[in-house]
């Protein structure tokens, strides 16, 4: 009975569901063409990169991050939900973020780096000028902190910029300080050499390195005191990664971070994550004031600043996260 009664409502239930389908598609008749091309793309996209001919194209078009003008007309259509596929079922679901460091780099390295860092040396730095409904100064509050630490800092201090990119940051300090050494760093060869070439100045140079591995990629002698910053690089930064920068910083002492970087306010605010929560494309809100005291920093400085203030703006939960931080030498123990 209850076999033959379930037979009976599955049967009623296909049907229920068979008319509701014929309603739907009667009222937009476009969904017999889109929604087989909508599943046809979807199958493509899960079984392609199983195809070794199919995943060298895609790992080619990922490599077009920052490169759209690489991209042919299909390309171009193709690029955003390719992107995102695997994003959410290769990027997303590496646990070792050492290899999900490597797969960003397949993005964000190399010629597309190159071009990201062309872009921001085509926008001069302009402190006049406002970022969404607040001054340049208030919304990149690195500029005025370093405007105020460096000509009080000590003669042999290495200034150290994070993610310097176009390098148009770090030289508009070198600029003005020439009394004191200034380092770019980026991830890669590319970038860094494209930056030296863009700004050749006496007391600047430009390395490869990482945030987790700043202090051995530069070499600089734990006796010479660091100033490092950065800004719009960390929010890149894999949040184990990050957790082991501060870490790394924190131990060798002499050094001081300032940051501001991009976050989302959710639920809680940027300062409350007590760890750090996906963005998209890249990008991480990260809670540097929790990295950064768990990892033994001193907090000089922290605060939220929202750029937009129009609620019904898209970008009302964006805000500038900024944060500095002190490791002394006495902080690290006589055993470190
Ligand atoms: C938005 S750009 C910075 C732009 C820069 N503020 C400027 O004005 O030119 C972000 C930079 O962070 C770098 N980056 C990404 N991951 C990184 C990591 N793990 N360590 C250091 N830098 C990283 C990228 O290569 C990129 O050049």
């Amino acid at each position: 009975m209850s076999w033959s009664g379930g037979s009976n409502s599955g049967i009623a239930t296909c049907a229920a569901l068979a008319v509701r389908k014929l309603r739907t598609v009667l009222r937009r008749p476009t969904l017999l063409v889109t929604e087989p091309c909508r599943s046809l793309a979807h199958l493509a996209l899960r079984l392609g990169p199983r195809i070794p001919t199919v995943r060298r194209w895609r790992d080619g078009l990922l490599a077009t991050w920052h490169l759209p003008n690489e991209r042919s007309w299909l390309e171009r259509k193709l690029f955003d939900p390719v992107f995102e596929r695997w994003i959410s079922d290769t990027y997303l679901r590496e646990p070792d973020p050492d290899a999900r460091e490597r797969l960003k780099t397949s993005c964000m390295g190399g010629l597309s780096g190159v071009a990201w860092a062309e872009a921001y040396d085509r926008r001069p730095i302009d402190r006049q000028a406002r970022d969404g409904d607040v001054s340049f100064d208030e919304a990149v509050a690195v500029f005025p902190t370093l405007d105020r630490l460096l000509p009080a800092a000590a003669a042999d201090t290495v200034v150290v910029q994070v993610g310097a990119s176009s390098g148009r940051e770090i030289a508009y300090f070198a600029e003005r300080f020439t009394g004191l050494t200034f380092l770019g760093t980026d991830i890669d060869d590319k970038i860094a050499a494209r930056a030296a070439r863009a700004h050749p100045l006496a007391n600047l140079t430009f390395a490869t390195a990482r945030a987790h591995t700043l202090l051995s990629d530069i070499a600089v002698p734990d006796s010479t005191p660091l100033i490092v910053f950065a800004e719009g690089s960390l929010q890149y930064v894999q949040p184990e990664h990050l957790a082991v920068a501060f870490e790394k910083l924190a131990k060798r002492g002499n050094v001081r971070i300032v940051l501001a970087e991009p976050a989302q306010e959710g639920a809680a605010s940027p300062d409350r994550l007590d760890g750090s929560v996906w963005r998209g494309n890249f990008s991480y809100t990260h809670d540097y004031r929790y990295y950064g005291e768990r990892a033994g920093l001193k907090t000089i400085e922290q605060r939220m600043i929202r750029l937009h203030f129009d609620t019904a703006s898209p970008r009302h939960r964006t805000v500038s996260y900024f944060y500095h931080g002190l490791a002394d030498r006495d902080q690290r123990g006589p055993s470190q």
